[in-house]
């Protein structure tokens, strides 16, 4: 059963202890108890990209798009080993990107509708829809998405368009399915959950705003505000904070599983380190 039952773990600063060696500064601390310290790692600096980031896990690969102008979204793909960046050639608008885990397609969509790339076998095809306006994708053995501007949701199959029954008539910003088939959706209003064969949507959290989510490589939904991530616990249905960051809007993660965000001007990985060797900047420069 879904409970609506929330909590969120303030940060309090670890005291330093004395130190033998010379410790590191820690970019960010998780904000539970494990007070986990990530460093961060900018993958690139792109101005105005959309908020959906999707990575191919076979290959370590993140796709995003960037403002080409006249509201035109270009595909860029990333390696994130090596942080090169291309633009991927022959997509018209993909304001959204997402990742078939099970074909390892990428899939874009934007004001041409949707298209369907093979990075293996760099082979891209434009699915035949009309009058398609796509802001959100998401892969799932169908194609799922949700159209601009009207923002309902939707899945396209054997060729036709159909409603998602458990969002029918409803505004969505973003939704996913975890590995049970629930449905987790955000709108302004906030963060939904509904069961597998339910069409009850229960009120997961309505504050902050919720900007974005996305779901890690173990089946957990994430979801993104104005100034923190936060996760959705699997086995009571609450919401908790896990890291503060200042204007995140999409989110994804690698195949490591490690979480990478973009906000107005760039990408950035999230990398986990030992909490032994790093110190809290903000407590060592507080006296
Ligand atoms: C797909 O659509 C076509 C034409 O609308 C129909 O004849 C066919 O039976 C459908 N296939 C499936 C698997 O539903
Ligand atoms: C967001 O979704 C909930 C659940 O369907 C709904 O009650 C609420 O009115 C929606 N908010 C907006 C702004 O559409």
């Amino acid at each position: 059963m879904l409970l609506t039952k929330f909590y969120s773990f303030f940060c309090t600063l670890a005291m330093a202890q004395g130190m033998s060696f010379p410790k590191k500064f820690c970019d960010v601390r998780a904000d539970d108890l494990s007070k986990q310290c990530y460093l961060k790692e900018t993958l690139a600096a792109m101005t105005h990209s959309p908020n959906q980031l999707a990575v191919d896990k076979a290959t370590n690969t993140l796709y995003f798009s960037f403002d080409f102008g006249q509201g035109e979204y270009l595909p860029a793909v990333l390696n994130i080993d090596t942080k090169k960046v291309t633009v991927l050639k022959g997509v018209k608008d993909a304001f959204a990107v997402a990742h078939d885990p099970e074909t390892k397609d990428m899939f874009f969509g934007g004001s041409h509708g949707i298209y369907r790339y093979n990075p293996k076998q760099k082979h891209l095809q434009h699915l035949t829809m009309q009058n398609l306006d796509i802001w959100w994708l998401f892969v799932k053995k169908r194609i799922y998405f949700i159209k601009f501007p009207s923002l309902n949701a939707y899945y396209y199959d054997n060729r036709t368009v159909k409603h998602v029954t458990q969002l029918r008539g409803k505004m969505v910003h973003q939704f996913v399915f975890d590995y049970d088939d629930n449905v987790f959706f955000i709108n302004t209003t906030g963060l939904y959950g509904i069961q597998r064969d339910s069409d009850q949507p229960i009120l997961l959290r309505d504050y902050p705003r919720f900007l974005g989510m996305a779901m890690d490589n173990k089946g957990q939904i994430y979801a993104c505000s104005d100034d923190a991530i936060f996760v959705v616990s699997k086995m009571v249905q609450k919401v908790k904070r896990v890291v503060n960051i200042q204007g995140v809007l999409g989110l994804t993660f690698d195949k490591n599983n490690n979480m990478i965000y973009s906000n107005s001007h760039e990408i950035v990985r999230l990398v986990q380190v030992s909490n032994d060797n790093y110190y809290d900047a903000l407590n060592t420069l507080s006296i």
